[in-house]
């Protein structure tokens, strides 16, 4: 296996965390580098259920280091619960994660901002995950971020954030909010630096040596590509670059390295928070809802749920360079007697094969639709493409030509041998 960027082509939970594990058997090194602990990477491993919000979703393999490169953006504390989780039930967490030290910090204050701006926002709210991962980011650009190295001196952090709490604290005070308390949060964070100190490394030099040894690595991409800052529905979208360009900035790794880039998309749609989705349908929501999928990973909101929308996934294949499809949640769709895929929008008296930039267009958007005929019957038992009913063939075939890219995978449930390789 050579070095795999692997990216969401939708809104996001397109299931990556899973593709990632399946991945894993051919990687030395999951790298995540976008985002925080706003993702949720659900992974099922035997009869355990994983969540994982930081740590790359290799960490539940033997023999496998994960990296958390210097694009994320990194809740100390988050962190080490996610740790301690992993360790009661019985993953070991210890040389087989490194931490970049120019991985920013999400602060109380980012949550905290980012809650008053959800809240000021009425009902034109991102509908965020709250973990304060927009005004983190807005940090780490207005230049006003600390980060992971910056844990690693006692006096030095403490005089740092007593300079940044000052700040804040005056504009949570100017919004209505209550300040926040120095000492508590001194506190908490040289407690959490005591126990990531082993962890924390120059993850670019690491990286590059891996590469010089021989090692392949698989960048799992969090959120999805109309999340993306410059690519997504904006402003409904979150603070990192989220397409394949956002793997070689968040980690030091060049462009030129990159061999391939893998593409995940659900056989429909969904979205968690505001924006638009012009393949939204309430049908299809409660019959997956009813099913009890489609609920999310970090805040447990139920998913916005439509038909595959083509348009998006044509364009996400352009800005990530897509090579190979991973096709998820084949089996919700088991019991759909005719499905719907959207081929293009109209706009007005337009019709459109990619999506139009301005975000309020694209909501004006009416979907055209293509209708397949249902399968009517259980996939989640296939291994190989062959087994798959001739009509669930025929719909992933379509879906991978619609979108322009080779079909790689199919997956037919949560577990690991759920899954079909073409
Ligand atoms: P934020 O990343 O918490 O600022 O949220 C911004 C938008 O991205 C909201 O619509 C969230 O629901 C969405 N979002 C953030 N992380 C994820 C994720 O991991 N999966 C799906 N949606 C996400
Ligand atoms: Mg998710």
């Amino acid at each position: 296996m050579a070095n795999t960027i692997l990216v969401g082509a939708q809104w996001g939970d397109e299931g990556k965390g899973k593709i990632i594990d399946y991945l894993t058997d051919g990687a030395d090194v999951v790298v995540r580098s976008q985002g925080g602990n706003n993702a949720g990477h659900t992974i099922v491993h035997g009869q355990k259920k994983f969540v994982l919000h930081l740590i790359p979703s290799g960490i539940l393999r033997r023999g496998k280091t994960c990296v958390i490169a210097n694009g994320v953006v990194v809740d100390p504390v988050a962190l080490v619960g996610e740790i301690h989780g992993l360790a009661e039930r019985g993953i070991k967490v210890g040389k087989n994660l490194l931490l970049s030290d120019c991985a920013h910090l999400v602060m109380p204050w980012h949550r905290l901002l980012d809650e008053q701006r959800e809240l000021r926002k009425g009902k034109n709210k991102i509908g965020t995950t709250k973990r304060g991962i927009g005004p983190a980011y807005g940090d780490k650009a207005a230049r006003t971020g600390l980060r992971v190295g910056d844990l690693l001196d006692d006096k030095l952090f403490a005089e740092k954030l007593k300079r940044r709490l000052e700040e804040n604290n005056a504009v949570l005070k100017s919004l209505g909010a209550k300040p926040i308390a120095y000492r508590p949060v001194l506190a908490s964070y040289l407690a959490a630096a005591r126990e990531l100190r082993p962890f924390v490394t120059n993850t670019v030099v690491w990286l590059h040596d891996a590469m010089a040894r021989g090692k392949n690595l698989l960048f799992e991409g969090a959120q999805g590509t109309y999340l993306d800052l410059d690519h997504g529905t904006y402003p409904f979208v979150t603070s990192s670059n989220t397409t394949a360009g956002g793997a070689c900035t968040g980690s030091g790794v060049p462009p030129h390295r990159m061999d391939n880039v893998i593409g995940v998309m659900k056989a429909y749609t969904t979205r968690v928070g505001e924006g638009p989705f012009p393949t939204e349908d309430e049908a299809v929501g409660s019959m997956l809802h009813g099913m009890g999928r489609e609920f999310g990973a970090t805040t447990g909101r139920a998913r916005r749920c439509g038909w595959f929308d083509a348009v998006a996934t044509r364009y996400a294949a352009m800005i990530n360079g897509i090579d190979e499809l991973a096709i998820t949640n084949l089996d919700g769709l088991d019991a759909v007697p005719t499905i719907r895929v959207c081929t293009a929008y109209k706009l007005g008296s337009k019709t459109l094969l990619y999506p139009p930039t301005d975000t309020a267009d694209w909501a004006r958007c009416r979907p055209v639709y293509a209708e397949f005929p249902g399968w009517m019957k259980p996939t989640s038992g296939a291994r190989k493409f062959s087994e798959l009913p001739p009509a669930a063939r025929r719909y992933v075939r379509a879906l991978a030509e619609l979108t322009g890219a080779k079909l790689h995978i199919v997956s037919v449930g949560a577990a690991h041998n759920e899954t079909i390789r073409l």
